[in-house]
């Protein structure tokens, strides 16, 4: 299912709402970088957990790690990311900019599937493709996407290192401490949420595609027999993750990756793409990675990353599946999937429909009038109740309650409370006493309002 709402609007409501703002904005920004605000880390926060609950602490079999970002350079030349972990670049031979040469191509209706640099050469040439501003383009070349940066001061070639681009090699040179320290039985994963850095030529659609990015990355060691297995249920699992998070099933599609396309660690990728504003594009992988990266370390270090089989007795490196997923694809995916507009009370109002596991507040507590101390504070008293009961939430006494709604609509708040008369036993008419200690609770996606016992709110909302 195509998604209408422009990327424009999801942009605008993401800066107003604190959300996300363009990296050092104040300075005219950085390409590639984003800040996030204060719901969007929380959000991004939420997802971080989930993912982490779900394939780190639920389970038997895993293991957390936190690396570090700085690595020896020395695993990047092992991993093959020195020699090549390279995209296909063209200049403008007027202005000097640079340009994705398989995107220039995709654009001008060319097929780049298993394209080499020549057949790229000669397609740009044939097709009369120029640059954006419309000028001549020169020899595409290969440019390697790793940040360079010196390590202490001498500033020689040894002391050269990279900001990781993956954060799957940390994970790879820990294994045998893992197994050193835990005497994990086959199969067991390592897990962790880091940042990772690449040197995209054009980032761009917003936080798809960024310099900075943060993965949450398995790599999951089984025997080489059961590989196939493995990786079927890793595919169900991150399946479940997506829809864990809120998003549309029927917006997630898989995508068997063919041969020439692969990475050059993968004997089997598939990607889960998504149906963003701008198109169907990749929102996460799942790599069969066999016993490449382990391989090429034990070769390179010289240290031993057999691991020995207990039972069997058999000595083998072992195999791995590695679920790689971006943290700023799947906040745009549930952004783009959650934005909604529609008609309440004869206006057009904007909305995140955000699952109630995700949205930063999970309930917005008002008192209707913000002069009446006696609303206040039992509006405080019900906001602390529910504060302490675990759930997220707010309060909001700014404007009026109609203006309080759209902006908690706006933020993706499910639920909001609202303290007034009735509750405190102040309104006129026989009912006060019944209502006493009730307030109203209006529902985000319907704008319904119903009154219920204080007392029950927590529950409805968890429910
Ligand atoms: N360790 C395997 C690996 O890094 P990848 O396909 O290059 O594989 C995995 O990246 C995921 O990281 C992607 O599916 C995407 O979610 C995210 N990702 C990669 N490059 C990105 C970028 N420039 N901006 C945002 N997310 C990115």
């Amino acid at each position: 299912m195509e998604q209408k709402v422009s990327m424009e609007k999801i942009i605008s409501l993401a800066k107003r709402r604190g959300f996300i703002y363009q990296g050092s904005e104040i300075y005219g920004g950085l390409a590639g970088t984003w800040d996030y605000g204060p719901h969007g880390v929380t959000l991004k926060n939420q997802i971080k957990d989930i993912w982490w609950k779900k394939f780190i602490s639920s389970r038997d079999d895993m293991y957390g790690i936190d690396a570090a970002i700085l690595m020896n350079p020395k695993v990047w030349i092992a991993s093959g990311h020195v020699g090549g972990f390279n995209d296909p670049l063209v200049e403008d031979v007027k202005t000097k900019k640079r340009y994705r040469a398989d995107h220039l191509l995709e654009e001008a209706g060319v097929d780049v599937v298993g394209m080499s640099l020549e057949q790229m050469n000669v397609a740009i040439k044939e097709k009369g493709i120029q640059s954006p501003d419309k000028n001549n383009l020169g020899e595409v070349k290969q440019f390697n996407m790793m940040f360079k940066t010196d390590i202490g001061v001498s500033g020689g070639p040894d002391d050269i290192s990279y900001l990781r681009p993956e954060t799957a090699q940390g994970m790879f040179v820990n294994y045998k401490n893992v197994v050193d320290s835990f005497h994990p039985k086959l199969p067991f994963g390592l897990g962790q949420i880091g940042k990772a850095f690449r040197n995209e030529i054009a980032p761009r659609d917003f936080i798809f595609r960024n310099r900075e990015i943060e993965q949450m990355e398995v790599e999951y060691f089984v025997h080489s027999d059961s590989w196939k297995e493995h990786f079927e249920s890793w595919r169900k699992s991150v399946r479940e993750f997506t829809q864990d998070i809120g998003l549309p099933d029927e917006q997630v599609h898989e995508l068997e990756i063919p041969d020439e396309d692969r990475a050059h660690y993968s004997e089997r990728t598939i990607d889960f793409e998504f149906d963003f504003p701008f198109g169907r594009k990749e929102l996460c992988g799942l790599a069969y990675r066999t016993d490449y990266d382990l391989k090429k370390h034990m070769e390179a270090s010289k240290v031993n990353l057999e691991y020995f089989d207990e039972v069997t007795k058999e000595k083998f490196v072992p195999h791995c599946i590695e679920p790689s997923l971006g943290v700023e694809r799947m906040v745009l995916a549930v952004l783009s999937s959650a934005y909604t507009e529609d008609e309440l009370g004869g206006e057009t109002r904007t909305y995140l429909k955000l699952a109630s596991s995700i949205a930063p507040y999970q309930v917005a507590v008002f008192p209707l009038l913000k002069n009446r101390p006696e609303l206040v504070t039992k509006a405080r008293e019900v906001y602390d109740a529910l504060r302490a009961s675990g759930l997220r939430v707010t309060f909001d006494d700014n404007g009026n309650v109609g203006k309080r709604y759209r902006r908690q609509d706006e933020i993706g708040t499910p639920f909001c409370v609202t303290v007034d008369f009735d509750t405190i036993g102040q309104s006129e008419g026989d009912d006060t006493t019944k209502l006493i200690n009730t307030v109203t609770i209006r529902n985000r996606d319907t704008g319904k309002q119903e009154r219920v016992e204080i007392g029950e709110v927590t529950k409805i909302i968890e429910d």
